[in-house]
C-alpha cells in the first residue's frame, strides 16, 4: 500500500502555511481512500484543510486516538463536511476528564474531556465503532486499541485524572491507541499523544503485526511532560529499534525533540502543520 500523510493539526507552523493550535490531526490519502487521524481542538481543522488542499468532504473514516479535547474538538467542523461517518473510538474517550497542575499555593484545573457529548456529535452524523482490541479497520491498516503498559520507566502523566460519578481519580487513559499502515516501505505508526507509552506502543505493534521494520513512528509522544529519565531510556529504545525515520509532532515538545534531533540527526524530522511524509 502507498500512502501519504500530512499533518493537519498541529501545535507549531513550520512555514508560512495554515495556523497553529496545541492539538494534533493527521490526514491520511492511500491507495483505498482517504482517513483522518484525530481532528485537533477545532479551531484549525477546516482553515488548514483548506491551505493544504486536503478535502475532508472525501473521508472515508475518522480515528480518534483518544479522548482529550485536543484531539477531539475539531470533530463537529469535521462531520460538517463529511457528512454521516464512520467514528473509531475505544469506548472511553467519552469521560470526563481534566488536568490538575500543582501550582505555588494551590493548583489549577482545566477541563480535558471531549467537549461535545456523545448524543451531540451523533446527530451531526458520527456513527461510532467501538474498539478496545487490535484490529484491522481496512486492508493494511490497525487501530492498536488498549495497548498493555509493560515498561518500568513509562509512567504515564500524573496531571492528568478522570472524573467518575463526582470522583477524581488518576487517569491512566485506557483509550489511548495508535495508528498503523502497512505501507511498502515498511510500517507507519502514527501516535496520537502516546499516553500508553512510546515504547509499549511500538512493542505492542511488533508484537500483533509480527512486523519489525518502521518506514516512519509519527505523531504526540507526550516526552516533553515526562521525567528526563523517561525520555533517556525512550531514546535508548528507540535506538535498538528498525525505524528509518521519526517525525515527532504535539506534546513532544521542544526538549523531547532536540533531543530526538540531536540523536537521529537526518532520520529525524518535525511534524509541523503541512509537513508530510510520503510511503
Ligand atoms: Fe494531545
Ligand atoms: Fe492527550
Amino acid at each position: 500500500m502507498k500512502v501519504r500523510i500530512t499533518i493537519l493539526c498541529e501545535n507549531l507552523i513550520g512555514q508560512a502555511t495554515g495556523s497553529g493550535e496545541h492539538g494534533f490531526s493527521a490526514f491520511i490519502e492511500t491507495d483505498g481512500g482517504n482517513f483522518l487521524l484525530d481532528t485537533g481542538a477545532g479551531r484549525t481543522v477546516v482553515e488548514n484543510s483548506l491551505v493544504l488542499k486536503k478535502d475532508l468532504r472525501t473521508l472515508k473514516k475518522i480515528f480518534i486516538s483518544h479522548g482529550h479535547n485536543d484531539h477531539t474538538g475539531g470533530l463537529p467542523q469535521v462531520l460538517n463536511l463529511t457528512g454521516p461517518a464512520d467514528v473509531h473510538v475505544h469506548p472511553d474517550i467519552f469521560v470526563d476528564r481534566l488536568a490538575i497542575r500543582k501550582e505555588k499555593g494551590g493548583e489549577s484545573r482545566r477541563f480535558a474531556g471531549m467537549i461535545y457529548k456523545r448524543s451531540y456529535l451523533e446527530i451531526l452524523g458520527a456513527r461510532f465503532i467501538l474498539n478496545s482490541d487490535f484490529y484491522e479497520v481496512e486492508k493494511g491498516i490497525f487501530l492498536t486499541g488498549e495497548v498493555p503498559r509493560k515498561t518500568a520507566f513509562e509512567k504515564g502523566d500524573p496531571k492528568l485524572f478522570r472524573a467518575i460519578q463526582g470522583k477524581i481519580v488518576p487517569d491512566t487513559l485506557p483509550d489511548d491507541q495508535s495508528l498503523v499502515l502497512d505501507t511498502d516501505k515498511g510500517l507507519v505508526l502514527i501516535f496520537g499523544c502516546a499516553h500508553s507509552g512510546m515504547i509499549n506502543i511500538i512493542n505492542h505493534v511488533v508484537q500483533r503485526t509480527k512486523k519489525d521494520h518502521f518506514y516512519a513512528i509519527l505523531g504526540g509522544t507526550h516526552l516533553d511532560f515526562l521525567t528526563p529519565e523517561q525520555l533517556e531510556e525512550s531514546i535508548r529504545c528507540l535506538k535498538g529499534m528498525k525505524i528509518d525515520r521519526i517525525g515527532v509532532s504535539h506534546c513532544t515538545g521542544f526538549r523531547g525533540a532536540s533531543r530526538l534531533q540531536q540523536e537521529f540527526g537526518d532520520r529525524f524530522f518535525y511534524g509541523w502543520v503541512g509537513s508530510s511524509l510520503e510511503s
